[in-house]
């Protein structure tokens, strides 16, 4: 645990000394959506993953923090997708800067974290990062197309429910992982591996954080029941619609009836916890972490896997 508090210290203290030239009304909302105390998962990978293979955190410092600038972009333009206004107990980028801000922010972000990836890397070995950075973008793309197109669906299968989270979460954890292997020039079959390894606690990750967002507190930072009221095809709202339900109980579900948020939130709570999909979701998520752990043991690396392990331990585990 202390060398996981160590780490963030030390990653931290090398991101707040960067600055950037250019219009304040541009780098202040960045600043302040790479500064609202996000639990930076994805950069510790990039950093443990680096390490693993014997890299320096000198030269993973940059790299990681290009992965933690490609989350936040994420996150910036989600937000606005979502329609969600609250992210980590404070206003959305969109919120407190307005639509026009957020998307120009976001489109920086993503440009910016292209750069800081290649890191220390001569221009030779920089093609294998950038090449994960920019197919990882795309798939993140392609899910968070199949998230929204989902709500608009009234039968999404699981299969459907996984390809959408893989994309639109899990591979980002992967290539956290990747870049660091590559910047440490791992083999590459143990790239490979730990990649797959992301890939599968990404999976545990998203289902955690469906969990959280219909059944979470105060503490999670966004709006507990939004998915709810979205009608995300989270795999609580798919299990439950395969459950038995009344008529009624469908269309708390599918948001088709005319009631108040609270009282939607709170029906679709009940029936989650009823019918079992919450159960289900838990039981899904610890298999996805076993099967996340089975990828670390195949690794043939200098050091020990025992932060990752730690890390994923941490993420089917989190609150926050
Ligand atoms: C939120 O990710 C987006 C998802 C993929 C669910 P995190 O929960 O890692 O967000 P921060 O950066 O810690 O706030
Ligand atoms: C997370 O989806 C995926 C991305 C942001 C790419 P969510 O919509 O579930 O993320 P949160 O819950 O808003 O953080
Ligand atoms: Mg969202
Ligand atoms: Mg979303
Ligand atoms: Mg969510």
């Amino acid at each position: 645990m202390r060398h996981l508090d160590a780490m963030l210290a030390q990653f931290d203290a090398y991101t707040a000394s960067l600055r950037n030239e250019g219009p304040s009304s541009l780098y202040e909302p960045i600043q302040y959506a790479m500064s609202t105390g996000g639990k930076r998962v994805r950069g510790l990978l990039t950093l443990y993953g680096g390490e693993l293979f014997g890299a320096s955190l000198h030269d993973l410092y940059k790299p990681a923090y290009g992965i933690e600038l490609l989350h936040n972009f994420t996150l910036v333009h989600d937000d606005i997708m979502d329609n969600a206004e609250l992210r980590r107990g404070k206003p959305a980028v969109f919120i407190k800067y307005g639509i026009d801000s957020g998307i120009l922010v976001g489109d920086n972000m993503s440009m910016m974290a292209l750069q800081w990836s290649r890191g220390n890397l001569d221009p030779s070995h920089q093609a294998a990062i950038i090449n994960c950075m920019v197919d990882t973008s795309i798939e993140i793309c392609q899910g968070q197309q199949m998230d929204m197109d989902f709500e608009e669906r009234d039968l999404v299968l699981e299969s459907e429910y996984l390809q959408m989270i893989t994309w639109k979460t899990a591979v980002l954890l992967g290539a956290a992982l990747k870049v660091g292997a590559t910047v440490a020039q791992a083999s590459p079959e143990d790239i490979e591996r730990i990649y797959r390894f992301g890939e599968l606690i990404g999976i545990a990750f998203q289902l955690q954080d469906d969990y959280l967002d219909s059944f979470g507190d105060e503490s999670f930072g966004k709006r507990i029941g939004g998915d709810i009221l979205n009608t995300k095809k989270t795999i609580l709202l798919i299990k439950s619609l395969e459950s038995a339900l009344s008529e009624e109980d469908r269309n708390y579900l599918l948001g088709k009836n005319e009631v108040t948020e609270e009282e939607r939130i709170a029906r679709v709570q009940q029936i989650m916890t009823d019918c079992g999909a919450k159960e289900y979701l838990k039981t899904l998520m610890l298999d996805y972490h076993r099967q996340a752990l089975e990828q670390l043991d195949a690794i043939s690396a200098k050091n020990s896997t025992q932060d990752l392990v730690h890390i994923a331990d941490m993420i089917t585990q989190r609150t926050t």
